[in-house]
Order: structure tokens, then C-alpha cells, then sequence
């Protein structure tokens, strides 16, 4: 990843006995459903515990937290469940559109209330600080506050959006969607990185919401306590200011950019004389058998919309762990720059590397792609 941690490889889901990947791109969509030979894996992944929901945080964030400022975010009642080699770099880079000069800007530290100002006050504005300063704040939430029914040992001060969204980018940190009911359908959500959403249009892999200020007021009103305005209210809802606050805190968020990607020329497409043959067999099915330059768009391979991609066609309905897999619905295409930095993958995390995604699309939108074509495609998304 870009300060060195080791990106897995391999194809991590496992193939139902008896029959090989390619043997499984050989059937229908209907076959597959009907034999039930849709790996496991590739279902909608259940929240750590799905009855029970809510926000749950990495290891590695929640000691590093408790050792800058004593304030603890293990849940009583649950643990987060990914293996940390399959998580983001923590603590991830930094980089800001204002001054891509300076290369990662967070000095390999956790950026938090305690620190932030001492980073940045030299290369932001004092506005940009303050809306720093909004994210890098613990507000109360479902879990974290102060009432008998939270899920924190202790009276707590709540989270800050960098909890999750550590240092701008992600320690995919999860949580489970708000706005789907019963529970059981409710999608288990990855907290995708603030990397590049200045060029984004769209935002939540589902909600398809138009602005980063409408996000950033709904995480806190709606999102922080999974849709219950009497629980919001009750445990201590955090109204955010529009104008001085909410507008502050985007303004700081639309300065993070992508990682470099020193091999992309200026229309994201790679330069021959920096690339390996592989690299440059991987781009061309990508924009050509692969298709996936339909919805992943250069220069930032995102085509700022939602599609469906029906992945139900291929499994019957089946609860595991209380999460029924049912239909996923739209979802946004998430940008492919700086994907290398952001596993686990899907909105759910249900793939845990790059491999797996190209496993996955090549059954979704029936390809038929060889073994070769299919490592050529990892190592193309590898240099975005
Ligand atoms: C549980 C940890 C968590 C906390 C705390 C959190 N977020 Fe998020 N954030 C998420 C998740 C998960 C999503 C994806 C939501 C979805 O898929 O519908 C998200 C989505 C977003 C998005 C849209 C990104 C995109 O690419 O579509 C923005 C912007 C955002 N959050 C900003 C904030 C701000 C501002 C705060 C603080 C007020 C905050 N978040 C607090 C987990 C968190
Ligand atoms: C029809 C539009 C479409 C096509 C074609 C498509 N994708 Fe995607 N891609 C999406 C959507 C939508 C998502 C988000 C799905 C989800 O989270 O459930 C996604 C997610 C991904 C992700 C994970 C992103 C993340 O941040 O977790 C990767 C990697 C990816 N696609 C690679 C590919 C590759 C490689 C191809 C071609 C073989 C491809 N896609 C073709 C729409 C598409």
C-alpha cells in the first residue's frame, strides 16, 4: 500500500466442493442458483453481529486511541471480526490537493483532537482547521453516549468521524445501513475512504446522497443513531450548524486526495514506458473484454452513479448469521484510484482482496475470463 504495508493477493473465497472457478463461469446464473453452487463468500457478509448492529471499531484504532486519550472504544457486548493484514495501512497517509508537494502529511500519526492542531496549523486556513478540528471531535452515538442501554463499558463521549474515517481514509470500521428494515436485511457497511470525494457526485453506497455537507449532517443526525430520532434525541444528538460547521467540515474533506499513482498519465490511463507487460494487458481488458471502464470511468474509474447488479440471480435466499442474503439492490460504483489502499472490498467488505473482486465480476457480468487475463487484471488495478 502506499507507506509499505503488504497488499494481499490471492483468491481468499472458497469454491464449493467439486467444481473449479472455471467451471463455475461455464453455468448460468440460474444453474448456479439451482445446484447452489454460489460460493459462500460471495453472499452478503453479516455485521459482526447482525441482531445486534451498530458501529464496531479495529483493534489496532481502539488501542491507539486509548493511548492517546484514554477514551475506549471496545463494545462490551461484541469484537470486530476482520483479521488485521486483511485491513487498510493504519495510520493511513495523508495527502491534500493543496499541497500534493508535500507528499503524506500526517507524519505516520493517528490524526486526533489531541494532535491535529500541532500538525496542521501551518498548512491550512483557520477555517479548514476548524472543520479539522469538527471531524477529529467525539459526538454522542447509538452505542457511545452516556445512557444505560449504550454499549461502552463507561459514560462515554461518543465518536469522532475520524474514528472510523482515520486520518481521512478508512480502517473499514463497520456499521449496519439505517435506512433498511426488518433488521435481517439491514446491509452491513464498510466505511468507505474520504479520499477523492471532491470528485465525487453521489455519496453512501446506497442513499445516493448529492452533497458532502448533506452526508456529513446526516451521518450525525441519522446515521450515528441508526434512524431513531427518540434515540438521538434522548442520548444526546449533536446538532451540527450548517452554515459554520457543516460547510467547515467539507471544506477540509474535499482537500483529501487520492494516493499518487505515479505509472496514470493525465487522462488515468497508464504510461507505456513506466508499466509491465501484465499492467498494460490488464488495461486493455479492462477498457476492453472486462469491460469494467462501462461503469469504472477514467481518470478516477468511478462513473458517479448507481447500478444494479442483481447479483441475486445466482443464489436462493438464506440467512447465515441473521443477515437474510437477499437482494442488494443499487449501489454506487465506488472510484478504482487508490484501490490497492482500501480493502476489504464491496460496500459490505465481503471480498477481502482484489483477486476475490475479480472472481466475482467475472461470474456477475459472465465473462469467461482466463487465469492469466484474470492475474493481468489485478495487477492493472494494483497501479491505479
Ligand atoms: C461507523 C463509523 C463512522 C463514523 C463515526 C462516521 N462515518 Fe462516515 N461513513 C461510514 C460508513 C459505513 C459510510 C458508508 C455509508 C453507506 O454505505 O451508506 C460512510 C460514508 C460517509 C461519506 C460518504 C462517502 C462516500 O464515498 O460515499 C461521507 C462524506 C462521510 N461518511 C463523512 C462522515 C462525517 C463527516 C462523519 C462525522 C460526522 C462520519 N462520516 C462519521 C462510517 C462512519
Ligand atoms: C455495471 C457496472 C459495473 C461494471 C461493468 C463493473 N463494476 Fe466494479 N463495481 C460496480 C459497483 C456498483 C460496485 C459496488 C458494488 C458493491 O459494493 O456491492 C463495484 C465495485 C468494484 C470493486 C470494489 C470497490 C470498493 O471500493 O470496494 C472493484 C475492485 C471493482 N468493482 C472492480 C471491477 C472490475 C475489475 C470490473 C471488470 C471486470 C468491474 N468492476 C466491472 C459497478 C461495476
Amino acid at each position: 500500500m502506499s507507506r509499505g504495508k503488504p497488499v494481499q493477493d490471492g483468491v481468499r473465497v472458497k469454491l464449493p466442493e467439486g467444481v473449479s472457478w472455471a467451471e463455475l463461469a461455464a453455468l448460468s446464473a440460474e444453474e448456479i442458483k439451482q445446484r447452489n453452487l454460489w460460493p459462500a463468500g460471495f453472499l452478503p457478509l453479516p455485521h459482526p453481529h447482525h441482531e445486534a448492529g451498530g458501529m464496531v471499531f479495529p483493534k489496532v484504532l481502539i488501542e491507539e486511541t486509548k493511548r492517546q486519550s484514554a477514551r475506549d472504544l471496545t463494545r462490551v457486548d461484541l469484537d470486530f471480526d476482520l483479521p488485521e493484514h486483511f485491513l487498510p495501512e493504519f495510520p493511513a497517509p495523508i495527502y491534500l490537493t493543496t499541497r500534493l508537494d508535500l507528499g503524506d502529511v500526517s507524519q505516520g500519526k493517528l490524526v486526533t483532537l489531541d494532535n491535529f492542531d500541532e500538525i496542521f496549523r501551518d498548512i491550512l486556513n483557520p477555517k479548514q482547521l476548524e472543520g479539522l478540528r469538527l471531524l477529529v471531535t467525539p459526538f454522542p452515538q447509538q452505542q457511545f453516549n452516556a445512557s444505560a442501554d449504550r454499549r461502552s463499558l463507561k459514560a462515554h463521549s461518543g465518536v469522532a468521524c475520524f474514528d472510523c474515517h482515520a486520518n481521512g481514509h478508512t480502517t473499514a470500521a463497520t456499521h449496519t445501513v439505517g435506512d433498511i428494515r426488518p433488521n435481517e436485511h439491514r446491509h452491513r457497511i464498510d466505511t468507505p475512504s474520504l479520499r477523492g470525494v471532491n470528485i465525487q457526485r453521489l455519496f453512501g453506497s446506497q442513499r445516493a446522497m448529492k452533497t458532502i455537507e448533506d452526508f456529513t449532517e446526516f451521518e450525525q443526525r441519522g446515521a450515528y443513531f441508526d434512524g431513531i430520532p427518540a434515540d438521538a434525541t434522548r442520548k444526546g444528538s449533536n446538532i451540527l450548524e450548517r452554515g459554520s460547521q457543516v460547510h467547515f467540515m467539507a471544506e477540509f474533506q474535499a482537500l483529501l486526495d487520492f494516493p499518487p499513482a505515479p505509472k496514470l498519465n493525465l487522462f488515468g490511463k497508464l504510461d507505456p514506458a513506466k508499466s509491465g507487460e501484465s499492467e498494460m494487458r490488464g488495461q486493455e481488458l479492462f477498457f476492453g473484454k472486462g469491460q469494467c471502464a462501462t461503469c469504472h470511468t477514467p481518470p478516477y474509474y468511478t462513473d458517479n452513479l448507481m447500478h444494479n447488479l442483481k447479483v441475486e440471480r445466482f443464489f436462493k435466499e438464506v440467512t447465515i448469521n441473521g443477515r437474510r442474503a437477499s437482494a442488494d439492490g443499487p449501489i454506487k460504483t465506488f472510484p478504482l484510484r487508490g484501490i490497492k489502499d482500501s480493502p476489504p472490498y464491496l460496500h459490505d467488505d465481503r471480498l477481502l482482496t482484489l483477486d476475490d473482486t475479480v472472481e466475482f465480476f467475472n461470474l456477475v457480468l459472465e465473462l469467461k475470463l482466463n487465469a492469466q487475463e484474470k492475474k493481468d487484471l489485478v495487477v492493472f488495478m494494483r497501479a491505479l
